[in-house]
């Protein structure tokens, strides 16, 4: 299957020193994708760089056959990637439907009430909360705000750095079972997660960042199954 989001010698960082090197990643579409390693690795760095809030200096970023790289964040939106990003994802001050609106805003839906709709389906812990604001609500539902604001551009990417991040177990497994829904709805997802061992179940692939450099990719069974990830990635224990 052709990738809808394929990732070449990609290279980035801040103020000229790379962090992340020669990284390449294929995501095919309707799959979940899984980056998973270490603090620091430069999971954050590899997602925003593909969402162009970091400085490319080498390599190449193609979606849907066309190639993206040098295009800014709101070109990227209109074409269909959308991101969560790892934390301050909402607009604490703004009410969960105008957090949910801003998401309409770099490419604005023919009927934006049809959207929100579809979006509250997913996430119906929502629905009596419009009018509240963001930053009034539980680490768990300002998450699915964040996500539902990402979804209102209709995205065919969406990339959510470490979505679980902070929740109690319970909640996780809600999150984790949206993300299946969303996919299901034709979706494809590539995320980043501190929660290895469970997001690899849930996911198609993994890639496993460690230093900046991708040490390994594979089926996300293959990860879980493989002794030198597992001793040195998902606490040793059998997946
Ligand atoms: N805006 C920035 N300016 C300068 N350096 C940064 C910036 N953001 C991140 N870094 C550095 O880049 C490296 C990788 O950070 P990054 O956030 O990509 O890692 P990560 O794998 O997402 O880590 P974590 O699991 O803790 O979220 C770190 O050494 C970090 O200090
Ligand atoms: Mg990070």
């Amino acid at each position: 299957m052709s990738a809808l989001l394929s990732v070449k010698e990609l290279t980035a960082g801040y103020g000229g020193v790379p962090i992340i090197e020669a990284v390449n990643l294929d995501v095919a579409e309707h799959e979940i994708s899984v980056i998973i390693g270490p603090n620091g690795a430069g999971k954050s760095t590899l997602l925003k760089t593909i969402f162009a809030l970091t400085a490319r200096s080498d390599g190449e970023v193609r979606f849907s056959g066309k190639d993206i790289t040098g295009l800014r964040t709101a070109a990227l939106v209109p074409l269909g990637i959308a991101m969560v990003p790892q934390s301050r994802n909402v607009f604490p001050t703004l009410t969960v439907e105008e957090n949910l609106d801003v998401g309409t805003y770099a490419a604005p839906p023919p009927d934006k009430e049809a959207v929100r709709e579809n979006v509250l389906t997913l996430f119906p812990d929502l629905r009596g909360k419009l009018d509240q604001a963001a930053g009034e609500l539980s680490g768990g539902q300002r998450q699915m705000v964040a996500m539902g604001r990402a979804l209102m551009s209709e995205p065919k990417l969406l990339l959510l750095d470490e979505p679980t991040a902070g929740l109690s177990p319970a909640y996780l497994e809600i999150i984790f079972d949206l993300l299946l829904d969303i996919r299901n709805r034709g979706v494809t997802i590539l995320m980043v997660e501190q929660n290895a061992k469970q997001a690899l179940r849930i996911a198609d692939n993994g890639h496993v960042l460690v230093s900046g450099k991708n040490f390994i990719s594979g089926t996300g069974e293959a990860l879980l199954n493989d002794e030198a990830v597992r001793r040195s990635f998902l606490g040793g224990a059998a997946a």
